[in-house]
């Protein structure tokens, strides 16, 4: 497979650390210091679904591809519209996409590099073309706004790529999964209610984190999966031009190159300007990065995604 082209599409409004501190007990200081993000953009007219769409419209006219050349859209998200019709069947209605199946996953931060797994091994069978993965998130929707410890951290806005069948871009891909941990990170969905066990309550909770425990995940499961794929594909770190690590916070990008003894100069980031925007932060800094024109053929290029669930994902791509 070969990734042809990418697009990318954020909220306009615009919420400075300063503009959180006025009604949380917070500090640009703190913020900063402690995530290396500045502002963030949230969702006030845009949603889930405009925001793929946006994303996807400009991946399209990147790639040269027309939608009803589509035959597959895989959406990643944990905050789609709808839970039914699902974000990726709604994005596929908007394009006019009617060739393509189109179906979600949730994997939450690492979901664009689980639909890059997935959208590969359909492209492998030979009985699909092109592919569109997109990841986008509305995260503000989903966040406690009294809780500093959280809502501080996360932005909205939604990547996308045509992935197509012919090229040979995908070197190694490593998915994994830790059930076990998954309550480190968390937001409880609606309860059982129905005339036979009523709920005691029956609201969407927030997102909840345990931020030291996820931190601690992070820094442990990436460079490790960086390792895993480089080993399969035979290539060592210092032959990667570039690291496009899931925007979760600076100090674990630090973390990922100290441990696998890259300068920082290799790991481009916008968290500065975005936050973690989940399934959305991969392929947004991958669209921002091709479009300032800093990837050349032949290029090897890691992505790397972690996060709810608990999950990870990393590939070692040759442009
Ligand atoms: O995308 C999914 C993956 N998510 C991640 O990878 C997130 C991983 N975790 C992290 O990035 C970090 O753990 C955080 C940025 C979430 C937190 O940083 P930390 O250095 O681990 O801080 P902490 O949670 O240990 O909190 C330290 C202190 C606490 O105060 P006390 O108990 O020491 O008095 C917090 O109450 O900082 C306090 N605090 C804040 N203070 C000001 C927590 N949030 C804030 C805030 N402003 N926004």
């Amino acid at each position: 497979m070969k990734i042809i082209g990418t697009g990318s599409s954020l909220p306009k409004k615009i919420v400075t650390n300063d503009d959180l501190s006025a009604f949380l007990d917070t500090s640009d200081e703190w913020i900063r210091t402690r995530t290396g993000i500045r502002e963030r953009h949230i969702a006030v007219e845009e949603t889930t679904t405009s925001m793929g769409v946006e994303a996807a419209r400009n991946a399209l006219e990147d790639a040269g591809v027309a939608p009803e050349e589509l035959d597959l859209i895989i959406a990643a998200t944990v905050t789609s519209d709808r839970i039914i019709p699902m974000l990726s069947c709604q994005v596929q209605a908007e394009l006019g996409a009617k060739n393509a199946v189109a179906f979600d996953i949730g994997a939450a931060c690492s979901g664009f590099l689980f639909a890059l797994g997935t959208a590969n091994a359909y492209l492998s069978t030979g009985k699909y073309k092109n592919a569109l993965i997109i990841g986008a998130e509305t995260l503000s929707k989903i966040m406690d706004w009294t809780d500093r410890s959280t809502c501080v951290l996360f932005g909205d806005g939604a990547g996308a790529a045509v992935v197509s069948a012919e090229g040979d871009h995908l070197l190694s891909i490593v998915q994994g999964s830790d059930g076990a941990g998954g309550m480190a990170l968390e937001c409880v969905n609606r309860s059982t209610n129905n005339p036979f066990c009523r709920a005691e309550s029956n609201t969407f909770s927030y997102v909840h984190m345990d931020g030291p425990a996820v931190y601690k995940f992070a820094v442990r499961t990436i460079p490790k999966a960086i390792m895993q794929v480089l080993d399969e594909a035979g290539l060592t770190p210092d032959q990667v031009d570039y690291y496009l690590l899931h925007q979760a916070n600076l100090r674990i990008l630090d973390a990922a190159a100290a441990r696998l003894k890259q300068p920082m100069e290799k790991f481009p980031t916008n968290m500065e300007r975005c936050g973690n925007i989940s399934a959305a932060s991969v392929p947004i800094l991958l669209d921002e990065v091709c479009r300032a024109g800093k990837i050349k053929e032949g290029d090897l290029i890691v992505l790397a995604g972690f996060g709810a669930g608990l999950t990870w994902g990393a590939c070692v791509l040759r442009w």
